[in-house]
């Protein structure tokens, strides 16, 4: 059959197998391009100036994928990967992380990396951190760098059973956006009712930190954390304008959760271990996560024609690219840059003045008549239809697709 995007309000619910190869293929191109300036590092006088064994938690897509990209194929990481992806039927294509872990597990094997993959193990529960402690313990060899890049909705308490859904609702008032279908270029008004308690606390059990400090611990405890360790959770802050959806409401409150954890984490460990333990600010990309989140495609869009107008657009890879050279493993220097509050920023580019400036000019004046010229709702599209694996270049959508494995 010829394979076509399936999508409706920004989700998309088909992939193409060949597409996903390609595109990855593509990502792991662009940073073996940059390996040679990644990988010449001095020793930092702290121990391993580059990491050797990196687990990813949640590795398949998104930031995941791209900070596995660059451990193992910028910096020759051994790596470990747990994401929860569907695997293809007869009929039906599986999720586009289940052909990115197998295309990644392919090309580690071919350029000699060693790479363990676990595509669909529900990372919350304890058969995962399991399986983690299993991996190092038959290769004999203890983490390094512990990546916690989850985006869900549903969460299982491996203690309780309970199960916990997070939300992405705004807390006290509703919040009132304008949300944009970039494949129909419609804007439209999207209303969101605030949050109940209860909404707010399940939100917090499944995107904030108790699940990441689970993981830590239990390395820590098998005695597979190396001593130096550094260990990431992902977050964002964005503009202003969007937190009473984003920063201010119940995603928020689960991301503020996480930044207590970090901090929680350093103190535990600190003092005998030399984990560091970081909430890492990314910027705004397109990834499935992102992509439903009311008011952020009509941002994104904007903010990608003003970065591209600017030559300083970055994807979910030029960022981890950045984080790791310029961040973690700086020539020479074991400090890890860090803003007031402990967190890195590498959402520098994207939160400067005058790109703020320039984006918030640009949304007060938007409509559908402008759009096109004010924003890039087509760089959007592609990227989100590149994440299932169309419109990757060089890919023949014409031909039948014979299989989808
Ligand atoms: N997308 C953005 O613009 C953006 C910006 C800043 C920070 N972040 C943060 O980055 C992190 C990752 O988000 P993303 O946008 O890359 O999302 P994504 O949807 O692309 O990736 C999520 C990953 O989590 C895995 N996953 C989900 N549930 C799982 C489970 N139960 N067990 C195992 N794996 C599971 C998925 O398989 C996938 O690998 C999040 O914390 C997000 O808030 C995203």
């Amino acid at each position: 059959m010829i394979l076509k995007p399936m999508v409706r309000n920004n989700i998309c619910i088909n992939a193409h197998p060949e597409g996903c190869r390609a595109e990855i293929r593509l990502q792991v191109g662009r940073v073996k391009a940059v390996r040679d300036r990644l990988t010449n590092l001095g020793k930092n006088g702290r121990g391993t100036p580059k990491p050797a064994h990196a687990l990813v938690i949640g590795c398949s897509t998104g930031y995941g994928l791209a900070s596995r990209l660059v451990a193992a194929f910028g910096y020759g990481a051994d790596t470990v990967g747990f994401s929860y992806e569907k695997e293809p039927t007869g009929t039906k294509p599986g999720t586009p992380g289940w052909y990115f872990n197998k295309e990644f597990d392919a090309l580690a094997a071919e350029t000699g990396l060693s790479a363990q993959t676990f595509s669909d193990i529900d990372a919350f529960s304890r058969a995962a951190k399991e399986k983690a402690i299993d991996a190092a313990r038959q290769k004999g060899f203890q983490y390094d760098l512990v990546i916690y890049s989850l985006a869900s909705p549903v969460r299982t308490d491996p203690e309780t059973g309970a199960l916990y859904r997070s939300v992405i609702k705004p807390i006290g008032r509703q919040y009132a956006g304008r949300t944009l279908d970039v494949f129909t270029g419609k804007i439209a008004e999207a209303t969101v009712q605030p949050a109940t308690e209860e909404e707010i606390a399940q939100t917090i059990k499944v995107m904030g930190g108790e699940d990441w400090a689970l993981w830590i611990d239990a390395l820590e405890a098998a005695g597979v954390l190396s001593p130096d360790a550094i260990t990431l959770a992902y977050s964002y802050i964005g503009p202003s304008f969007s937190w009473p959806i984003y920063r201010d409401g119940t995603i928020g409150q689960a991301k503020l959760h996480l930044e207590k954890t970090a901090q929680a984490l350093n103190e535990r460990y600190r003092a005998t271990k030399g984990l560091r333990a970081f909430v890492c600010i990314n910027k705004a990309v397109v990834t499935r996560a992102s992509a439903v989140i009311p008011v952020i495609p009509l941002y994104i869009s904007t903010l990608f024609k003003v970065m591209k107008e600017r030559n300083i657009h970055e994807d979910c890879v030029d960022q981890m690219i950045r984080l790791f050279s310029e961040r973690l493993y700086r020539k020479g220097d074991a400090q890890v840059p860090v803003d007031a509050e402990g967190r890195i920023r590498i959402d520098d580019l994207e939160m400067g003045s005058s790109v703020q400036n320039e984006v918030s000019a640009r949304l007060a004046k938007i409509d559908e008549s402008n759009l096109y010229s004010l924003a890039d709702p087509d760089g959007f599209k592609s990227d989100f239809l590149r994440a299932h694996g169309f419109e990757v270049p060089g890919v023949d959508y014409e031909r039948e697709v014979a299989s989808f494995e």
